[in-house]
């Protein structure tokens, strides 16, 4: 039975139990991010332009204007007070681009202030007009454009922007800050004859969800506007718009956004894509010490309600029936409803459970994808298969469930320890034989991936996902009589029989397993004439080059051919009672087949080091 924990405490007891913490969660608006100190000088607004960068607190800035990439505005949205024109005009002449503010374009194509528009013609009908020039702006050469505090809650107006390929920055500050920069200021049409503190609470959890929409968010607090911009002009400079890959189902299409930084701003990624900003958070213990903290604080501030959080212990022992329950107890004991989204945060193991649970639970909930495993990324988290182990083997009790999203955040992986990391890379080196090209590339940039380079991983769950959801659209369901989804299977029909052997006690990680088995793969394939004889070779000395193994020899225990074969003989790819295959012709050709006699199998095992 599930024990109570408090959300944000230490991660749940690993004694084989999840640990739920579920609550009516409050909205927490205050900036959860330590912001950089600085001279206040802000008591009454920003103080006027021009004035050198203080600088206080980093390194001295370059003189010279960065290039920013050609044909995009920088545009500032967020809260009145959050300092979007004192910000926006110094960032425009750092980066050499003309400043605009939406506001004094507004009022100069109707002649009159915001203030009479709102006054004589009402709320909406400024709105319409702000919408218009907007996107007018939007679409025209560069600039850097500070917007009015509610134009972004426009939803046509953020896709106007994203269409432009701008990119949005949101300046956040908490509120004695914005209460004390926009005092004195009379000309606020929302503010006029109201207590202000109690409009900004008000326009805050009314506006912060869409905010969380921005590409970037930047914590500005009391900092000068000189240390903001410098913030501001490194995160625009380091930030990289993050890949969206179409998973392009039928019935079930979605996303896999891949990128760095996209766990603080799930809740933007996320919400256009639910039903509700109903979430249940499932994570091992390990993971949701390292990064649910950063995920919670994004969706509360983004005005989610996280109805439960339920961590399991880590590794491949959680994914059982009796965890399933567990899960299934917690979330729905939360009051969970048909709208409210199960996100699976955490290895393929909290995937594939979390997955398995929302596609039972209330007969199917809403699936949400944050893999923090290369394993993860690159593979399980795309596709929708979900599942259990049972005694009798691997996977056995399962369903397919598709996610709404899924949400790939290669920061993540800089937490992974080396050999999850190394597991991970199985999976890539598999999609690297099945698609050809890619397989080249793993062995020119794999040992790169490895040592942590952020691009090369990247670029390995970019492909990765690519291959697979082409494989899992073409057949979703893995139904085709030969080729089809099962070719994913490549490697696999050893790996099981190799994991399920160990009992999943940890000797032998999965994507260690699947590395063997490509190796077994690429030899069976050899033997039976399907490839040339180098292939064998080519590929343990990739698996090698990257510290896997390649051989059941490399195993730090023995095994016996005749169990292995036992195991493999009730692998579910079995069908009519023939053991099923993927071999390879070489890299890019695999193909599935039934045609294998055991006996090739058992001499196989036999030679690379089974007993
Ligand atoms: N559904 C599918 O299509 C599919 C495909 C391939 C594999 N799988 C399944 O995936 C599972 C293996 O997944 P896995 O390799 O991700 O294992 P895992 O989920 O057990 O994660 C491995 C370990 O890494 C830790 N971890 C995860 N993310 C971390 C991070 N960012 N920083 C630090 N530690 C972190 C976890 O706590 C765990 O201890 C197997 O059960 C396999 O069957 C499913």
């Amino acid at each position: 039975m599930a024990s109570g924990a408090k959300a944000g405490g230490p991660p749940g007891r690993r004694g084989g139990r999840a640990v739920l913490a579920s609550r009516a969660v409050s909205r927490n608006l205050a900036d959860p991010l330590v912001s950089q100190p600085g001279p206040d000088e802000a008591q009454n607004g920003f103080p006027p332009l021009p004035a050198a960068p203080s600088g206080e607190g980093f390194a001295a800035p370059s003189a010279a204007p960065r290039p920013v990439p050609p044909g995009r505005s920088i545009v500032l949205v967020g809260m009145p007070g959050a300092g979007k024109s004192a910000i926006g005009r110094r960032l425009a002449a750092r980066l050499g681009l003309p400043f605009l503010d939406a506001d004094t374009e507004i009022e100069n194509a109707a002649g009159m202030t915001v203030a009479e528009i709102f006054a004589r013609y009402g709320e909406a009908h400024f709105r319409d007009g702000e919408r218009r020039v907007i996107a007018r702006i939007a679409a025209g050469p560069p600039v850097v454009l500070a917007t009015g505090g509610g134009a972004y809650v426009d939803a046509r107006t953020r896709r106007a922007l994203r269409e432009a390929g701008a990119v949005t920055l949101w300046l956040r500050a908490d509120v004695p800050v914005l209460k004390r920069r926009i005092a004195g200021r009379s000309n606020r049409p929302l503010f006029i004859g109201r207590e202000p503190e109690e409009v900004l609470r008000g326009m805050m959890q009314a506006r912060y969800p869409f905010y969380a929409e921005a590409d970037i968010a930047l914590d500005c607090g009391e900092d000068t506007p000189e240390v903001t911009t410098i913030r501001a002009e490194r995160a625009i400079a380091g930030w990289q718009r993050p890949a969206r890959l179409p998973v392009a189902l039928s019935a079930n299409a979605y996303e896999v956004v891949v990128g760095s930084g996209l766990l603080p701003r799930a809740a933007g990624l996320l919400s256009p894509h639910l039903p509700s900003r109903r979430v249940a958070i499932v994570s091992d213990a390990s993971v949701a010490a390292l990064h649910l903290p950063v995920l919670r604080a994004g969706l509360l501030e983004g005005g989610f309600d996280i109805r439960a959080e339920v961590t399991v212990p880590p590794g491949e022992g959680s994914k059982r029936l009796s965890m399933l329950e567990e899960v299934l107890e917690g979330i729905l004991a939360a009051g969970a409803d048909r709208k409210t989204s199960v996100i699976a945060l955490g290895g393929g193991v909290v995937g594939d459970l979390a997955g398995f649970a929302a596609a039972v639970a209330l007969r199917g909930m809403p699936f949400v994808q944050i893999p923090t495993t290369l394993l993860a990324q690159v593979d399980s988290s795309v596709g929708g298969k979900t599942g259990v182990n049972l005694r009798a083997g691997k996977n056995l009790a399962g369903a397919f469930h598709q996610p709404r999203i899924v949400l790939a955040d290669t920061d993540t992986l800089a937490t992974l320890p080396a050999r999850e990391l190394r597991a991970g890379w199985g999976e890539v080196a598999k999609h690297g034989l099945l698609q050809g090209p890619l397989w080249e590339w793993c062995e020119a940039c794999g040992p790169a991936a490895m040592a942590g380079d952020p691009e090369a991983l990247r670029h390995a769950v970019l492909e990765s996902c690519r291959l697979k959801s082409g494989v899992v659209v073409a057949d979703e369901r893995e139904e085709a009589p030969e080729g089809g989804r099962a070719l994913l299977n490549l490697g696999h029909t050893f790996a099981h029989a190799l994991e399920a052997e160990c009992g999943y006690d940890g000797t032998l990680l999965h994507g260690e397993a699947v590395a063997v088995g490509l190796g077994l793969a690429a030899s069976l394939s050899a033997r039976l004439g399907h490839c040339a004889q180098e292939w064998p070779g080519r590929v343990m000395e990739h698996l090698a080059a990257v510290g896997l193994p390649a051989r059941i020899q490399d195993l730090p225990r023995g095994f016996s051919a005749e169990a292995l074969l036992g195991r493999m003989r009730k692998d579910k790819k079995v069908r009519d009672g023939a053991m099923r295959f993927v071999l390879l012709r070489g890299a890019g050709e695999a193909f599935t087949t039934a045609d294998v006699p055991a006996e090739a199998v058992e001499a196989l095992l036999r030679d690379e080091g089974a007993a």
